[in-house]
This record gives C-alpha cells, structure tokens and sequence, in this order.
C-alpha cells in the first residue's frame, strides 16, 4: 500500500512501508523527483515502478522532471518504461558525469488514414515514430488492368475498403477507438475523390470520439516517413521522388522549409510508369523497370538531362526519347533489348537526380539528405545516392521501403508535431488536389 506525507511546503514522500519511497519537489507547475530509494532486499521487484506509477497518475497537471546519472543504466530504463523521455543533458553533475534530464509526457497515439490516390491505408503511430499497426489495401491489380490509375474508381474503392481496413487495423493494434489522442488523415494534394473518403472518415471519428483532427499534407508525409524508428538532425535537405513530385527542398528547422528546386514538366515516378508503358510493361511501371534493368548494360545512349546551374529537374525528354527510339526500332524492324533499355534510362535519371542533389547539398553546405516517396523504394537510386553522400561526408537517411510507396504510418508521423503544437483542424477542411507543403 502506498501512503504518502508531506515533509514540508514543498515536498512529499510517498513510501511503501518497510520497502522504500519516492520523494518529490512541486514548484509552480513543476513536479521534480528527487530520491528514490529502495531496501537493497526488495529492489528488482517493480516497486520503484509502482510508487513512481502511483505519482504520475495522482498528479496529471503537473510537468514531472527528474534527474539521473547518464551511468545509471537500470533507472534509465525504468525512467523510460513509465514514459520518461530525455529531454536535455547537464554535465558534470555527478562530479565528471552527466545528469540526463529526463521529463515525463503521456504516450501519444494517433489513428492515421491516406487515401489519396489508390492505396486505402490506416496506421496507429505511437509518439510519431513508432508504427503499432499499419494496414494498405492497394488497388493496384484493379488498376493495371487499365494502365494507371482510374479516379472514379479509385474513390468508389476507398469507400468499398475503408471501414474493413480501420477495424483490421484496430484488430492488428489489439486498441479501439477510445484508445486514440487524435484521428489525422491525408487532405492534399491528390485525387479529390479519393481524398475525400479518408478525409470524412477521420473528420467523422473526430466528432464521434471527441478527439482532435488533423489535417496531413501527403508530401509531408512522405518526408516524415523518415521519422519512423529515426530523429532527423537540421538542416536538411530533402529529396522527394514520387508519381506526383520530384522537389529538393531546404529544412532549417521543423517550420522552415524552402522549395530549392522541383521539376519542370513530368514526375520520375510518372517518367518510369510511362517508359513502362512503352515498353509493355504493367502498371506502376517502376517495380517493373528496376527489375528488368538489374540484368541490363547501359548500351543505349540517353540525352543529357538538364545540365544546368538550378537546382530543377526535367523528364519529359527523356520520356520522348524513349518513345522515339523504341517506335523507330520497331520500323526498321529491330528487337529492343528492354533490359538494356531500362539499365540505360534508369543510370540516366539517377545520374540527374544524383547531380542536382550534390549541387544543392554543397552549395548549401547541408550534412544530412532525407530521401522521401515511391521511387525512393528502388535499390538503385538509393545505392547511388548513398554513395554520392558518402564522398562529400554527408549522412542520408532513407525510409524502410515499405514506408517509400503510400502508407499511413507517414502520415500518424507527420500529425505527431501539430498534435503537440496542438494545429488541430476544423470540421470544414476540405481536400485540395494541389498544394505545396
Ligand atoms: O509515393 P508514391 O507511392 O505515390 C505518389 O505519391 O505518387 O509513388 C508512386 C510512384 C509510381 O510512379 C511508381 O512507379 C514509383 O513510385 N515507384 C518506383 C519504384 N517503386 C515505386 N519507381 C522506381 N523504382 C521503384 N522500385
Ligand atoms: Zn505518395
């Protein structure tokens, strides 16, 4: 039984009789821990944990701090059981060692939701990094059958999948909705109609459950795909390669970002879907070309791409140089190699999204590269740009290729920062095909 008594104006001791206690400092809204002691006969037993437990849950107003000795391995790990996370350090406080300063914060659990194109996705995300339970329902086998994406079909899908897909989630994660401190969802950029069924969806659980909304940027989602099982270092730059977006973008902070560059005409996702095409291949064509140029040669002469001083993308030319050489093979007669084909256009555009990025990397003199989107997925790009980065000294950091194509877990990340900036959004929002992060 714990029992507790006040030792003056500012301190408390809350105690298991015979066992140990736990003593604590409120000032203002601060809660500070300042002893625990257990009885070397009752330690490893979990009672440190239980008076510790008992504190947090008989003070929710309180911000509960403390201080631990960096060497300290076994409280650490306690301290972080109950939810303590470290938040600066002192040295030196422990004569040569450092005191981590460790404060407590409820975990956080959002239910996420991307609908944006044809991917019906939920995600409980636990403190924007950690991935509880993620389910995507593609609709690719529906849409290969057509070539791409069809919008109408897209929508009447989502709608089909959604409520299947959030209680196979909510199965997944053993949780319920009570469960969840906030319902995020994709709202731009997109299909309308597709965004629409996820966005009412999340808005609709808001309402019911009480719980903030939370509007998701899918771009930034994507770039926050990085934040699962990881902590970025600013400033940054990050590459999106997607269907929809080939953008280097500028992060000072979390705040700051600047469009340093972006393509000019196609997408590279878009640009691989469509030499797919031309080459017979099924939708989404990008799966399909690094397959076939894993056994090619780079025997086909492609186009310079781009070869200026910004820091923008274009391929559209190559595209059509594509096409032309694959439809005038064909008149004379001649067979196409697709494998070289596709090693050959694929060193391409690495080469161009390689160059352009050291260009910015070292003009802005930024240490750490991000990578984001569905192309981000192919081995290729990733070697090659791990190797530029590598050369000039620069870390990258890329996502698990699961978290590259649409998936709900970056955008439980992406919410993770508004919910504790507390930018909730109203009831009215809407979805936007376009709009920059
Ligand atoms: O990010 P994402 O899933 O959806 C958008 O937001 O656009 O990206 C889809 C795009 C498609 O164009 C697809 O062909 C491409 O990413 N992609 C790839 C690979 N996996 C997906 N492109 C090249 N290599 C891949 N392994
Ligand atoms: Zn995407």
């Amino acid at each position: 039984m714990i029992e507790e008594i006040k030792l003056n104006e500012f301190d408390t001791k809350y105690f298991i009789k015979d066992i140990g206690y736990v003593v604590i400092r409120k000032l203002y809204e601060y809660l500070d821990i300042t002893d625990v002691f257990i009885n070397e006969d009752n330690r490893r037993q979990g009672y440190a944990y239980k008076i510790l437990k008992y504190i947090i849950d008989n003070n929710p107003n309180y911000k509960i701090m403390l201080e631990v000795n960096e060497i300290n391995t076994p409280a650490i790990n306690l301290y972080k059981k109950l939810g303590f996370k470290k938040i600066s350090e002192r040295e030196n406080y422990y004569k040569d060692k450092t005191a981590l300063i460790m404060e407590y914060s409820k975990d956080v659990y959002i239910l996420a939701i991307e609908s944006s194109c044809d991917e019906t996705s939920v995600s409980i995300v636990k403190n924007g990094t950690e991935d509880i339970a993620t389910i995507i329902n593609s609709q690719i086998d529906i849409h290969k059958n057509y070539g791409g994406v069809v919008p109408e079909i897209a929508s009447r899908k989502h709608m089909e999948n959604i409520t299947i897909v959030l209680d196979e989630c909510l199965k997944k994660a053993n949780m319920k909705f009570e469960d969840m401190d906030a319902f995020a969802c994709t709202y731009a950029p997109g299909l309308t109609g597709s965004l629409l069924v996820g966005l009412e969806c999340a808005k609709t659980l808001s309402l019911i459950y009480n719980k903030p909304f939370i509007k998701v940027n899918h771009m930034l989602g994507h770039i926050s795909a990085n934040k699962i099982n990881n902590t970025l270092k600013y400033p940054l730059i990050s590459l999106i390669v997607s269907g929809g977006h080939t953008d280097l973008i500028l992060m000072k902070d979390e705040n700051n970002s600047k469009y340093l560059g972006s393509t000019l005409d196609d997408a590279i996702g878009e640009c691989y879907d469509k030499v797919a095409k031309i080459l017979g291949l099924e939708y989404p064509g990008g799966p399909n070309v690094e397959k076939l140029a894993l056994n090619g040669k780079p025997s086909y002469k492609m186009p310079t791409i781009l070869d200026d001083e910004s820091y923008n993308f274009s391929f559209s030319g190559i595209k059509s140089h594509v096409n032309n050489l694959v439809h005038n093979e064909h008149q004379r007669g001649n067979e196409i190699n697709k494998e070289d084909l596709c090693r050959s256009f694929q060193d391409a555009v690495t080469n161009h999204l390689v160059s352009k990025t050291k260009k910015a990397l070292l003009d802005y003199n930024v240490k750490y590269l991000l990578i984001a989107g569905g192309v981000a997925s192919n081995s290729h790009i990733r070697e090659e740009l791990s190797n530029m980065c590598k050369n000039i000294n620069v870390e990258m950091h890329v996502p698990d290729k699961k978290y590259c194509t649409d998936n709900a877990t970056m955008i439980g990340a992406a919410a993770y920062p508004l919910y504790l900036k507390k930018e909730f959004a109203t009831l009215d929002t809407n979805a936007k095909s376009n709009e920059n992060i």
